[in-house]
């Protein structure tokens, strides 16, 4: 079927022979969305058509679930942000699936249900894949490519004037779809070598298997005949929240830099500050590892509550991403210089339900809009001079602004109201055990003060004589946790 290409242009131009009058001006015909010929092609009815979203629907629920659950434990800074962005786009495209199926004579029911028994092995069978290179070959190497696919297939058999509204949710779902991929193809080149490849050879067997008796993805196929079987999902998946980093990482427990307490004493300038931004920014890797943990094991809410915390999640992975561009433009070596620890998903993650979680990402995120803030960072940054800083806290503090509501809307109803809401975060959060000097007794840390040799990294940079004051900044989360309320745990 024609669509527009790269430059807008259509190249359906052509009409039947029927239609070969002078009367259409040489106009593309059927508001250029396909050839004459290809709109007289019969297509998928519409109980196929909804049959088969509802499939893509199955496959985008699954895979939003794997991305999601997979985020904490994953290691690889590179892995678990994208899985973080996966997630939200799979969150984004099972909405716009839901939707389209509730426009054609279907009550919005059925969804729920799982339109295969094979494909819930497909899925349950990835969900449990017990290493990263079977997780990144199941996903990417069969789940995304087989959706991709199905949707390919879909714009090729339906009829593209009737069934046009879903012609363009196929198209714009393959847009991101692709790039999925596109990543996807790079991570398994990078970590899957033929000796993983092969020692992994009977359960992609097995994933093809369950496709191959589903029909493939959309079921278009005729079925071969599959026996249900299990590898990885044999036994219940179960969850894994504590959260784990990569080499980048090397002192995850280190508390030794109170960064709010340098960010909002006045007698420090605006320049050094936007270190510290830059250091919160990418400290922030926490909160998708928190949130995933909530989404995880908050089952059974209305698909707009998965929506708007999977967007969060994002925006929050970004801001991190955020913050290692900064360093990257300021030259820092990030990973030698600064001590970006996992304290605070590893506390709510082990310690708190699933609501708990989320009471103090709330409270915290109610603090965010005060004085001492988002908007106050954006001030530092703009009065810094540095103009990417001030362009991160610019977004930054847009994106907050829209968590807010979103904690709002999907918690606050949830803990009963405004008031107990606000107290529950502040309950849970000084519940939350954050032994500083066990941790440090136990050796999993010495508390090492980072900030002096990035300080004097960046001076280096910026082509100045370190201030002595600055350079002295000595203050530890000891005995205060983040919104500078003393710890009481
Ligand atoms: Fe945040
Ligand atoms: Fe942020
Ligand atoms: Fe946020």
């Amino acid at each position: 079927m024609a669509q527009p290409d790269d430059g807008g242009r259509d190249r359906g131009g052509r009409r039947s022979a029927c239609d070969g009058d002078a009367a259409s001006r040489g106009l593309p015909p059927l508001a250029g969305i396909a050839t004459m010929e290809e709109a007289m092609r019969p297509g998928l009815a519409v109980e196929e058509c909804v049959r088969r979203l509802k499939r893509y629907h199955y496959a985008l629920r699954r895979l939003h679930q794997v991305f999601t659950a997979r985020i904490p434990a994953e290691p690889q800074l590179e892995l678990k942000t994208a899985f973080s962005l996966h997630a939200h786009l799979c969150a984004e495209h099972a909405a716009a699936v839901a939707a389209r199926v509730g426009e054609m004579r279907e009550p919005p029911l059925g969804l729920e249900a799982v339109p295969d028994p094979l494909l819930e092995v497909f899925f349950d069978e990835i969900l449990g894949a017990p290493s990263t290179e079977e997780l990144v070959a199941g996903l990417y190497g069969r789940a995304v490519p087989a959706l991709r696919a199905a949707l390919e297939r879909h714009l090729c058999q339906t009829n593209p004037l009737a069934d046009h509204p879903t012609v363009r949710l196929c198209r714009f779902a393959l847009l991101e779809i692709a790039d999925m991929e596109r990543f996807g193809s790079r991570a398994l080149a990078a970590l899957v070598g033929p000796e993983a490849r092969d020692g992994m050879v009977a359960w992609t067997a097995l994933l093809d298997r369950c496709l191959a008796g589903a029909g493939a993805l959309d079921g278009a196929d005729p079925p071969a005949a599959a026996p249900e079987e299990r590898i990885h999902s044999a036994r219940p998946y179960v969850f894994d929240g504590r959260p784990r980093r990569d080499a980048r990482f090397p002192d995850p427990y280190n508390m030794g830099v109170n960064a709010e307490a340098f960010l909002y004493d006045e007698r420090y300038a605006a320049l050094p500050k936007t270190l510290m931004m830059y250091y919160k920014r990418l400290r922030e890797i926490d909160v998708p590892e928190v949130m995933a943990a909530i989404i995880a094991e908050t089952p059974a809410e209305d698909w707009g509550y998965y929506r708007d915390m999977s967007r969060q999640l994002w925006d929050e992975a970004r801001h991190a991403l955020m913050g290692q561009a900064g360093f990257a433009a300021l030259g820092i070596d990030w990973p030698n210089l600064v001590r970006v620890n996992h304290t605070w998903s590893l506390g709510l993650n082990t310690q708190l339900s699933a609501l708990d979680r989320h009471a103090v990402l709330y409270f915290i995120e109610q603090g965010l809009m005060t004085r001492t803030g988002k908007r106050f960072e954006w001030e530092v940054a703009a009065a810094s001079g540095d103009a990417l800083a001030r362009l991160f806290q610019d977004y930054d503090w847009a994106d907050e602004v829209l968590h807010a509501r979103i904690g709002r809307d999907r918690y606050v109803a949830r803990a009963g109201g405004l008031r107990e809401a606000v107290d529950r975060g502040d309950r849970c959060w000084s519940r939350v055990l954050m032994d500083w000097e066990r941790w440090r007794q136990a050796g999993l840390t010495r508390h090492e003060n980072w900030w002096p040799n990035l300080y004097r990294a960046a001076c280096a940079r910026w082509g100045i004589a370190p201030d002595p004051d600055v350079e002295a900044f000595d203050t530890s989360y000891e005995g205060r946790r983040a919104d500078l309320k003393t710890v009481s745990g």
